[in-house]
């Protein structure tokens, strides 16, 4: 069976690491088909919208895609919304899969093994922001039907994993709101006998994950606080280069690095593509394909471990230095997949 993905590399450093990521897939060796679409700032100046219909339809069709990064700008802009927060909405994404593992480079702490599980279509980036005279202000919208559908899938996660859930918010000031969240994802996690079930306050959750980040397993949170917190888990498993995430729905997904554009390295080559080669591990796995995925895994671990390591990580090599050397590590295995079943 041939596999759709559609390619979205947006702006930036975006269209370094996802055409690395695609050497990657196609080093597999598997029967996948690849679908260029665009979305972005240079769309957006092109075309008057920064995500084309054509590109939603073609995510929706194929059912998976990989997208780089898109340049928001920080101040309003008639007509602009950012696409990847507009393509979570379209496809109803609704859960943002952030994992954070040590890795083999020095300097980073070993023995962290986390996920958060981020709620991706609600909460404070539910665009219901507006000025009042000289007052702004933002809604924070959380439903019970979100609640209910990320604590499902974040139990289910947890207990492919080491069986812990801890529920993040900040119902002692949020009450509404973060009561609502945490008191659905207890609800629905009685539904699953064995899972160990705490919760913990954002700004603990901020210093704890510091202190002893080894200690989690299960993250679930709503978006903001999740969005926030995965940044911070990122930077203790070797920072933005490294960390991928899967926008996850009942009818597609949508994988792309955690980090932005990054204006400042975009063109000079040197942008780390591990973190979309580890998004498209993560679209492997979603796909069904477990052996590729981990061969993958398999060949960015050795990489991190040898060498070569791009600027962020201390190296000196390029993106193109860093994608040949991860495809040649995927070539040195002894045993392929169909050999290993
Ligand atoms: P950023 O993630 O682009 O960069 C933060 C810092 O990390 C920069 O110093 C950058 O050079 C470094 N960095 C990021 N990825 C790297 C990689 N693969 N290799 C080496 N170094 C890397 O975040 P920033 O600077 O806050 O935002 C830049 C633009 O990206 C903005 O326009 C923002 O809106 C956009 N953005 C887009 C996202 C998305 O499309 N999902 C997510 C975050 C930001
Ligand atoms: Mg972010």
């Amino acid at each position: 069976m041939v596999h759709r993905i559609v390619t979205i590399p947006g702006d930036g450093i975006g269209r370094e690491v996802i055409p690395a990521a695609v050497r990657v897939l196609e080093a597999t060796g598997l029967a996948l088909e690849f679908v260029p679409a665009e979305a972005g700032w240079a769309t957006f100046e092109r075309l008057g919208t920064a995500l084309p219909p054509e590109t939603v339809e073609a995510a929706r069709t194929c059912g998976v895609a990989l997208f780089g990064a898109v340049s928001s700008p920080t101040r309003k802009v008639p007509g602009y919304r950012s696409p990847i927060v507009a393509l979570r909405r379209e496809l109803d994404l609704y859960a943002n899969l952030r994992p954070a593992r040590s890795v083999p480079v020095p300097g980073v702490r070993p023995g962290i093994d986390l996920l958060v599980v981020r709620e991706n279509t609600e909460g404070l980036y539910a665009g219901r922001e507006r000025r009042e005279g000289d007052v702004a202000v933002a809604e924070r919208v959380i439903s019970r039907k979100a609640s209910q559908r990320i604590g499902r899938l974040a139990c289910r996660l947890a207990m492919r994993r080491r069986g812990r859930l801890t529920i993040v918010h900040k119902a002692n000031i949020l009450p509404e709101t973060c009561g609502l969240f945490r008191d659905e994802v207890r609800e629905v996690a009685q539904e699953f006998p064995g899972l160990e079930v705490d919760e913990c306050l954002v700004d603990t959750m901020a210093l704890r994950l510091v202190q002893t980040p080894e200690a989690f397993d299960v993250i679930v949170t709503t978006n903001l606080f999740g969005d926030i917190l995965s940044d911070e888990a990122a930077a203790l498993v070797g920072g933005l280069g490294l960390v991928p995430s899967g926008n996850i729905g009942d009818g597609a997904a949508v994988f792309e690095p955690v980090h932005g554009s990054a204006p400042d390295i975009a063109g000079r080559g040197i942008a780390n593509p591990i973190a979309a080669i580890l998004a498209a591990a993560m679209l492997l796995e979603h796909l069904g394909e477990e052996c590729a995925a981990a061969r993958v895994r398999r060949a960015v671990h050795r990489v991190l471990e040898g060498g070569p390591r791009t600027p962020d990580l201390g190296g000196s090599a390029t993106t193109e230095e860093v994608t040949q050397a991860v495809i040649a590590s995927m070539e040195d295995e002894a045993i392929g997949c169909k050999e290993a079943l």
